[in-house]
């Protein structure tokens, strides 16, 4: 028998202040994006903007529905709708954030499971790792250097595969 570890590193910086100037405009557009949000359930408004490697910006935002499953978060739909968009072309950066008016979200958002797994497969499908950028309202930034840091020992389908 043996144990092993599995480590994720996460830069945190102080303040959305210590990005570089693409990444404040990604930030700035998650935000207007969480304006588009249909949270009237939760009241907690998420934005994602991805940029693509061909330079476009995608972006999406949480769709509630009545049925609690049948709605979907922003990284889910902005990575759906680059895929849909643009099928062939790699996800470079993703940049989250939420506000609300009942909460104050002083603390970096994080991926759902169900997101992280659907994130993963588009690294894997373009084989590239995608920067992850989490942010709250305001307060500390976490950055990540793939998918795959927050999502150790993803389920890769790899078993399914004919030899
Ligand atoms: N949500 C997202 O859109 N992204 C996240 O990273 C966390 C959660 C949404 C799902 C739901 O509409 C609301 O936030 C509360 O969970």
């Amino acid at each position: 028998m043996k144990s092993f570890k599995i480590i994720s590193i996460i830069t945190e910086l102080e303040s959305e202040e210590e990005l570089s100037s693409e990444e404040k405009k990604l930030l700035r557009l998650a935000r207007e994006s969480a304006k588009s949000a249909y949270a009237p359930y939760s009241n907690f408004f998420v934005g994602a903007a991805l940029l693509l490697e061909n330079g476009k910006i995608v972006c999406g935002s949480n769709q509630e529905n009545v049925a609690f499953p049948s709605g979907l978060c922003a990284e889910r739909v902005a990575f759906f709708s680059a895929g849909a968009q643009y099928p062939n072309v790699a996800i470079k950066t993703i940049v989250v954030t939420a506000r609300s008016e009942k909460f104050s979200i002083n603390k970096p958002v994080t991926p759902c499971g169900d997101c992280r797994q659907v994130m993963a497969e588009y690294e894997d499908r373009h084989k590239k790792n995608i920067r992850v950028i989490l942010s709250g309202e305001k307060g500390k930034i976490f950055i990540l250097d793939g998918i795959k840091s927050l999502l150790p020992l993803m389920f890769s389908g790899e078993g399914l595969r004919k030899k």
